[in-house]
């Protein structure tokens, strides 16, 4: 179904047919965009963006791209066509017909589903609001606003499905979603990570390789769901937050990049002597990598867990990529886990969390071969990697534990040492100065090869009205 942008909010949900959920939602509209102006990006509101805004939902050709000041991006409510005769791929309902509606029987587990997701899709834009007046070039910038009008986005996917589905505790619901604000003591966001600011940019670009990769494998266990409307909304938002992913893939590839450079120029790896060249040196990169891995990891939930048994067992959450897996039943088998105990027998069901954190896993290393690929090249010997799953952890088996990034037994000492400490956090803020000539690159980080739709790194990606 085509996209209506003729309404006050686009959509492709026929909303005009549905007048009184058309009105709830345009009364929610103006709370949204004063959220937006409060406590979306500071600053630039007022600039024109060079911007995707969605203008289909098919996979080739989705987005148009143009110059657009951020209080008038056209937010809407967008889902990915339906599937004729979808029925359930999972669980104790597999093959049946999907559901239109809420099942009533499994209302309040949904509805924290969508509130919980749709949660964190304001906070990160809380969390982001001052990342703009340092940002190492307009193209990171615009990249920035990129990210956060679609988080923005996002959330008015989950409220449409509260408003749509869930009558008036839906609508309570979503006006709580502005509500409540990150880092607020009184009213703070529901998982914890949203509610740390995020204030500098390498924190940013870990942000969108590892929390935002969290939250693509989310969405893709909600693409799978057997309530229709969520697995729909869900599905199109993975198109929206490819590129999130490649934000933070590329700046991190840029930051090695430049960092190399520095160590051939300079012919040493010695972090003082190249904190003077003004780079981020590799072992501060990776004990950076250290912390938002691990903290990511604790977004799964513990490994065995019944909730997630019974979210898979009543069709409500699959696995990501359901269909790649042989067995849709998994009532009957059982997954090894690693414990601390040592190797543990525990039901398909019971491990869920654990299954799609381990495709998270591989997702997470694709990164990895190809920066150390380029320090191998240079002549380092310094390898990135990603610390052992047992490493500083919060929730779940392993929180409680001493283990070492190499996953064996450490001191409390040894842990702290691989984590960000405040010399490597003071240094990288003393790097975070605003380069906004067109074309021009901070020295910490490399500038990308190339610049968005098909545009040359020096296009005037933000200008003044
Ligand atoms: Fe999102
Ligand atoms: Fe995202």
């Amino acid at each position: 179904m085509a996209i209506d942008y003729q309404s006050r909010i686009p959509n492709n949900v026929d909303l005009s047919t549905d007048r009184g959920l058309q009105r709830a939602l345009e009364h929610w509209q103006p709370a949204f965009l004063d959220w937006w102006k409060e406590l979306g990006p500071d600053h630039y509101q007022g600039h024109e963006v060079y911007l995707r805004t969605a203008t289909s939902v098919d996979a080739k050709g989705w987005a148009s791209f143009g110059h657009v000041k951020m209080p008038d991006y056209r937010w809407g409510i967008f889902l990915a066509d339906k599937q004729q005769d979808r029925t359930i791929g999972f669980g104790d309902f597999k093959g049946k017909p999907v559901w239109q509606q809420v099942p009533s029987e499994y209302r309040s587990i949904l509805r924290r589903l969508i509130v919980t997701q749709g949660d964190t899709e304001p906070a990160s834009v809380e969390q982001q609001r001052l990342l703009a007046l340092t940002a190492p070039s307009l193209y990171d910038m615009r990249n920035l606003f990129q990210v956060n009008v679609e988080e923005g986005r996002h959330l008015w996917a989950m409220v449409y499905l509260l408003h749509a589905y869930f009558g008036r505790d839906g609508r309570e619901e979503a006006e709580d979603m502005l509500y409540r604000h990150s880092g607020d003591i009184d009213n703070p966001r529901i998982l914890g990570t949203f509610n740390e600011p995020i204030d500098d940019w390498l924190s940013f670009f870990m942000f969108t390789y590892f929390t935002d990769r969290d939250g693509k494998y989310q969405l893709k266990s909600l693409a799978e769901s057997g309530f229709d409307p969520l697995a729909r909304t869900c599905k199109f938002m993975l198109t929206e937050e490819a590129h999130h992913m490649f934000v933070g893939e590329t700046g991190i590839s840029r930051i090695v990049k430049r960092t190399i450079e520095e160590m051939q120029k300079l012919g040493t790896d010695d972090p003082v002597t190249l904190r003077k060249a003004g780079v981020i040196d590799l072992p501060l990169l990776q004990r950076y990598i250290n912390f938002w891995y691990s903290s990511a990891l604790d977004l799964f939930g513990a490994e065995i867990s019944s909730n997630a048994a019974n979210y898979f067992a009543n069709g409500l959450k699959g696995r990501p990529d359901e269909e790649s897996f042989a067995d849709h039943d998994a009532s009957t088998t059982i997954e090894m886990l690693d414990t601390p105990n040592g190797a543990e027998e525990v039901p398909t069901r019971n491990a869920m969390n654990y299954i799609t954190r381990s495709a998270y896993v591989r997702d997470c290393q694709v990164g990895f071969t190809r920066w150390n690929r380029s320090i191998a090249k240079a002549g380092f010997s310094f390898e990135l990697s990603l610390p052992s799953e047992r490493f500083n952890r919060r929730v779940g088996l392993w929180s409680g534990f001493d283990f070492g990034t190499d996953g064996k037994p450490a001191s409390r000492d040894a842990i702290v040492a691989s984590l960000p400490n405040d010399a490597d956090r003071g240094y990288v803020k003393s790097l975070m100065v605003a380069v906004t000539e067109i074309g021009k690159c901070a020295n910490w980080i490399a500038p990308p090869e190339r610049g968005i739709n098909n545009n040359s790194f020096d296009y005037e990606y933000i200008r003044a009205a």
